[in-house]
Formats: structure tokens, C-alpha cells, sequence
């Protein structure tokens, strides 16, 4: 068998070697063709192909690619190629792709792009060029593009001068408002930090700009670190933020609103502020463990009704302010573990939330002190504080006639005592929740 496939390689080399000597152009191209399709089974079996949703993905991401290669399958909706080393796009690289419609470049070191670099792409609606090494580009390049409407640029060092005015402009068209938003000048120093979508377009190309570099920066514009500088953002197969151990000590600000995921794991922030995520109103996760975070206030979570998980383990949290849970109405897994819980009355308003939020599953909530319930579950604990506590017993009996079921007879006897003191005083209104 191995001496057959030697006899074959060398009868190949030999006849190619034979083909290449020849000066005939045809029998060149067909030498051409075949190492093209060679080619073309290693780099689709590097690349991952799937349908999802009825469309058609290759997923090249993490391939240390420093090019985009022929042979891909060309009917591709989507293509992913983040997080490789791709420094340059010339003329035409896309443009036997006609189907896609989204093409993630993020991540590269793309530095130059030809101006005919997506022609062809006229289906394309979304193009990712974030956290590239782009200085420069004219709004020519996007025109082969009519339906574009999602263009990411940001964290690209943007020089902020004339041969950046017609892309300027063009971000600045009211009908564009999904391009470009994060995008910021690094140069010249004067317009460090300004975004490209509110600079004033009309200095770009006039000296005027060489006269704002000596203008001092106005103090405290760059206080607090922001996302999308900061943070990894990806598109596929969710909108995710990956703030994972930047070190961070508060909640970065300007926070893409489309996000549905966002990993602020292993990161220093000790509190949570009020309305910290009011703007990402699609948040579905949110994970914040491993912070050393030991205080959130009651409004930290306000605005996030569709938020599904929300992982805060490993921090330092004693208990829950009244109130802090309440907007998360959809709320379906909450991780608690490795948190010091305190077992005294505040620690009511969690139990309490969860018992009326059945469908929420968590983990972790387990007391470390006082020292006589180390290791308690938390609802244990609940159950003998109100089982010491026979008086509130006999009200519940009271409450409870005999026509109503003996769930709420049950539930109304412990109930006083979960409740925080804001709606302890209010019997009825507790009551009619229950029943609803
Ligand atoms: C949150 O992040 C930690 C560490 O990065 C990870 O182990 C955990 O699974 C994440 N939680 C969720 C709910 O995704
Ligand atoms: C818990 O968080 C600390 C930092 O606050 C980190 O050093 C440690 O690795 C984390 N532990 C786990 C199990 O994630």
C-alpha cells in the first residue's frame, strides 16, 4: 500500500513537474485548478460549516488566518472570521461570496483596506471591524454595499484628519445611525477620545484642527473605562460582552444597547451603583462572579425585565437590600454561592422574593454566619426563626377561614415574618398578591 502511494506521488511530481515546463497556458491553469482544490479540502475542514435558523454560517474564528483563502463555500450567509491575523484586504476578497449578509473581521490586525476590498457584497447588512489597527478609510469603500446598516468600528486607532472626511460624513448621516457609533479619534491628540460620529466634520480638512491640538483637554472625559474599548464584543451566535478579568472596578460605561450577554466575571468591582444597566434593556445574562462585590443598591438591577440568569457568586454579599430583585420579573437561575450569607432578619427579603418567584432555580445560598447556622441552608434558618415565633401562627390561623385552601393557610403562617417590615404593616396587601 505505502509503496503504491509513493509510485503515485512521484508519478505526480514528475508529470507536474513535466506540465510546469511547458510554456502551453492552459495546461498551467488546470495545474492551478488542482492545488486549488486541494486547497480547498484542508481550509473547509479547518472551518466549521453549519446551518442554524435556516442560514448558512462558516465559522473560521481563532484560525490564525492572515488571509481569506479560496475554496470556501460560497452560498455562506455568515462569516466568522474573528480573532485571526489578518493585516490587509485587497480588492475583490469577498467578492465571489454574494449571498452574505453579515461578515465578522474583528479581532485581526487589519490595517489597510483596498477600496474595492467588499465588492460584490451587495446583500451585506452587517460588517464587523472592530478592534482592528485601521487609522484611515473613505466612505468609497462602502459603496458596494447599498444595505448596510450595521458597521462596527470602534477601537481602531483613528487618525482624525483629512483623509478620514468622507467616512466621517457619512457616520454622521441621520439614516446611519448603526455605524460607527463607538468609533474614537486617537489622533491628533487634541481629538483623542472624540467620536467620529459628533466630531465637528468641517475642521477635518481645514488647519483649524492643528489649532484645537493645543486647546487643553477638558479634565474628567475619560473617568470611568468604557465597554467597548474595554471589552470584547461579539455578535455570534448572541450579542455578548466579554468584560472577563479586565481588572475592572465599576461597570464600564457605553454599553452597546443590543447586548443579550455580559460577562463581567473576575473583575475588582465592589458595588453595584443604581440603574447601572438601565441602557442594556435586552441583558438576558448577566455575570458578576468572582468580584469581591459586598453592596448593591436596591435600584442596581432596575430597567432588566428580560434578564434569564444572573450569576453572583464567589463575591462577598451578606444579604439583599429590600427591593433589589424586584424588576426581575423573568429571572430563571440565580448562582449564589461562595457568598458569606448572614442569617439574621435581612436575609428575609431573599427568601421571601424566591418564594414567590418558584420558577427561579438558585444555588449557593448557604449561611456562614452566625457561627450556631455555619452551613445551613438559608431557608432552613428561615423556617426555625418563624417556628419560634407562635403568636404569628395563631394570626395566620385567624387570616385564614375556613373557605380558603390550605396552601394559603400555610403560606400566611410563616408569611409574617418573611415579609420586610415596609409590608409586614400591610397584611391585606401582601394577601391579595398571594392570591393573584
Ligand atoms: C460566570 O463566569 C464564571 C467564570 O468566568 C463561569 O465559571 C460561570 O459559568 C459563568 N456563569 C454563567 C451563568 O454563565
Ligand atoms: C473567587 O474570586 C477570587 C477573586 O475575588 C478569585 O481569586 C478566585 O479564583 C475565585 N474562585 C473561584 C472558584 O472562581
Amino acid at each position: 500500500m505505502r509503496v503504491l502511494t509513493a509510485l503515485l506521488l512521484l508519478l505526480l511530481l514528475a508529470h507536474g513537474g513535466a506540465e510546469a515546463r511547458r510554456e502551453g497556458r492552459g495546461r498551467r491553469e488546470r495545474t492551478r485548478g488542482r492545488r486549488k482544490a486541494n486547497t480547498v479540502k484542508r481550509f473547509t475542514a479547518s472551518c466549521k460549516e453549519y446551518t442554524e435558523g435556516g442560514e448558512k454560517f462558516l465559522d473560521c474564528q481563532d484560525r490564525r488566518l492572515t488571509a481569506v483563502l479560496l475554496g470556501w463555500p460560497e452560498d455562506i450567509e455568515h462569516l466568522l472570521l474573528a480573532r485571526n491575523r489578518i493585516q490587509a484586504l485587497q480588492d475583490n476578497t469577498f467578492s465571489h461570496f454574494r449571498n452574505l449578509r453579515s461578515l465578522d473581521l474583528q479581532q485581526n490586525e487589519i490595517s489597510l483596506i483596498e477600496e474595492g476590498a467588499f465588492s460584490g457584497l451587495s446583500k451585506l447588512t452587517t460588517l464587523l471591524l472592530q478592534h482592528n489597527q485601521l487609522q484611515v478609510l473613505t466612505e468609497a469603500m462602502l459603496i458596494p454595499m447599498p444595505g448596510l446598516t450595521y458597521l462596527r468600528l470602534h477601537d481602531n486607532p483613528w487618525k482624525c484628519g483629512c483623509q478620514l472626511d468622507s467616512l466621517v460624513r457619512f457616520l454622521q448621516v441621520p439614516s446611519n445611525r448603526y455605524m460607527g457609533t463607538y468609533a474614537k479619534c486617537v489622533e491628533p491628540t487634541g481629538q483623542r477620545g472624540q467620536k467620529l460620529k459628533t466630531l465637528d466634520a468641517k475642521f477635518l480638512c481645514s488647519d483649524r484642527m492643528e489649532v484645537q491640538h493645543i486647546l487643553p483637554q477638558p479634565p474628567g472625559i475619560q473617568k470611568q473605562p468604557d465597554a467597548t474599548s474595554l471589552c470584547h464584543t461579539y455578535v455570534f451566535p448572541k450579542p455578548l460582552l466579554d468584560c472577563k478579568g479586565r481588572e475592572l472596578k465599576t461597570i464600564p460605561t457605553d454599553i452597546p444597547a443590543s447586548i443579550v450577554k455580559m460577562d463581567l466575571s473576575f473583575n475588582s468591582i465592589t458595588q453595584l451603583m443604581p440603574k447601572e444597566f438601565v441602557a442594556v434593556k435586552d441583558l438576558k445574562l448577566l455575570n458578576l462572579s468572582s468580584n469581591g462585590l459586598e453592596r448593591i443598591d436596591t435600584a442596581a438591577f432596575a430597567g432588566l425585565l428580560y434578564l434569564r440568569e444572573l450569576d453572583l457568586s464567589n463575591n462577598s454579599l451578606h444579604y439583599f437590600n429590600y427591593g433589589v430583585l424586584e424588576d426581575l420579573y423573568y429571572l430563571r437561575m440565580l448562582s449564589l454561592g461562595g457568598n458569606p450569607w448572614i442569617c439574621d432578619y435581612n436575609i428575609h427579603y431573599l427568601i421571601y422574593w424566591l418564594k414567590h418567584h418558584p420558577a427561579v432555580d438558585y444555588t449557593g445560598l448557604v449561611c456562614s454566619e452566625p457561627e450556631e447556622f455555619r452551613g445551613w441552608p438559608v431557608e432552613n434558618y428561615v423556617k426555625t426563626y418563624n417556628a419560634e415565633c407562635p403568636k404569628d401562627k395563631q394570626l395566620g390561623q385567624q387570616m385564614g377561614t375556613g373557605t380558603t385552601s390550605q396552601e394559603l393557610i400555610a403560606e400566611t403562617d410563616e408569611e409574617p415574618n418573611l415579609l420586610p417590615s415596609p409590608l409586614r404593616k400591610k397584611p391585606d396587601k401582601f394577601e391579595i398578591f398571594r392570591l393573584s
